[in-house]
């Protein structure tokens, strides 16, 4: 018998495939990124050329990971995947690009934290489709090159900034994914409510979609958690009533802000006088990574315009102040 917990990795993966779009035309907003995308692609097809290299790079969930698979889909070709820390030997790297099928799409997810000497055996296979690697150890070592053949490369980061420029430069197609409008994300789940075949009313989906700071993953997790609530307290359909009630109960603001964007807001408030305060000084006082804060919960808030960044660190703005209903000296803009 399986485990509670395989089962629930199960049920969490059957959640993910079954709503995530796999056309380019089911694919929600992002507009500039897709139009641009289908003309490389028809163009390539035209020409019966591979595409070229692409790197997606955003913040987390916003879609990379779905969208190298539609890329695959639209080509019509097989898609092999990967990930940048689990590539740790030219071994690896040799094994994955041997599977490859002519104009296969390899998909590369963090590729920020591929090793340097990794991504110096990348160079030659993305450019001239030739691998060079050394076999054998010390004094009895030997170069080998294999040919391999044609294929795209699909890299996805949510910071770019950490990729060499060297490797960036390869990428002949470079797409930012943006933070998604209000509009979009109630487009989507309308579409996730309809492929789960459960009814939400209007103004509920619109309540979602407001407080899911831009993320169509966040969107998703909430209706999710919304259709329990829907399902246990109600009668299994969504109405704004419980769709309140809900976030409420998961601790989601009107803005979307969750406990953590909270936190580090008040810390940035209460323990550092509202800043200019640096990102490592603010993660020990929250309890998160680096990293987390960067990646995960800074973008939103800048977007938002509650936190901007100066050349001495981080501060809040007089929104902020606003928002968490905090009073604020009247110096600060
Ligand atoms: N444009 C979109 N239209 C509809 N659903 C989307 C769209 N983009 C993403 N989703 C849904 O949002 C979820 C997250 O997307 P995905 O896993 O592709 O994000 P990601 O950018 O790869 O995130 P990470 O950086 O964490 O790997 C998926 O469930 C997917 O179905
Ligand atoms: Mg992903």
């Amino acid at each position: 018998m399986e485990s509670v917990l395989t089962n629930r990795v199960l049920d969490e993966d059957t959640f993910e495939t079954s709503i995530r779009p796999d056309s380019i035309d089911e694919y929600i907003g992002q507009t500039e990124v897709k139009e641009n995308l289908k003309v490389f692609i028809e163009a390539a097809k035209m020409r019966d050329e591979t595409l070229d290299h692409v790197l997606l790079y955003g913040p987390p969930g916003l879609g990379k990971t779905t969208l190298a698979f539609i890329i695959a889909n639209e080509l019509g070709k097989n898609i092999k995947t990967a990930s940048g820390p689990s590539i740790e030997k030219s071994g690896d790297l040799a094994a994955i690009l041997s599977t490859l099928e002519p104009g296969d799409v390899l998909f590369i997810d963090e590729i920020h934290r591929m090793p340097r000497f990794i991504e110096e055996i990348l160079y030659p296979a993305m450019e001239d489709f030739t691998l060079d690697i050394i076999v054998g150890s010390d004094g009895n070592s030997r170069n080998i090159k294999i040919d391999l053949p044609p294929f795209t490369l699909v890299g996805a980061t949510t910071r770019v900034g950490d990729l060499s420029s060297p490797l960036r430069d390869r990428f002949g197609i470079v797409s930012k994914l943006r933070y998604y409008t209000v509009e979009e994300l109630q487009e989507i789940i309308k579409r996730t409510s309809r492929v789960l075949d459960v009814t939400i009313d209007e103004d509920a989906s619109l309540e979602l979609a407001k407080r899911s700071r831009g993320t169509p993953r966040i969107a998703n997790r909430l209706f999710k958690r919304t259709r329990d609530f829907a399902l246990v307290k109600g009668n299994g359909s969504i109405d704004l009533e419980i769709t309140k009630h809900a976030l409420d109960k998961l601790g989601v603001d009107e803005m979307g802000l969750d406990e953590v964007d909270i936190s580090l807001l008040k810390a940035i408030i209460y323990k550092f006088n509202g800043g200019p305060v640096g990102v490592d000084a603010l993660s020990a006082s929250i309890g998160e990574e680096v990293s987390t804060i960067e990646d995960v919960y800074e973008p939103y808030l800048l977007q938002m315009g509650f936190l901007k960044r100066t050349s001495r660190g981080r501060m809040v703005t007089k929104e902020a102040y606003d928002h968490l209903k905090i009073d604020h000296q009247e110096e600060l803009i």
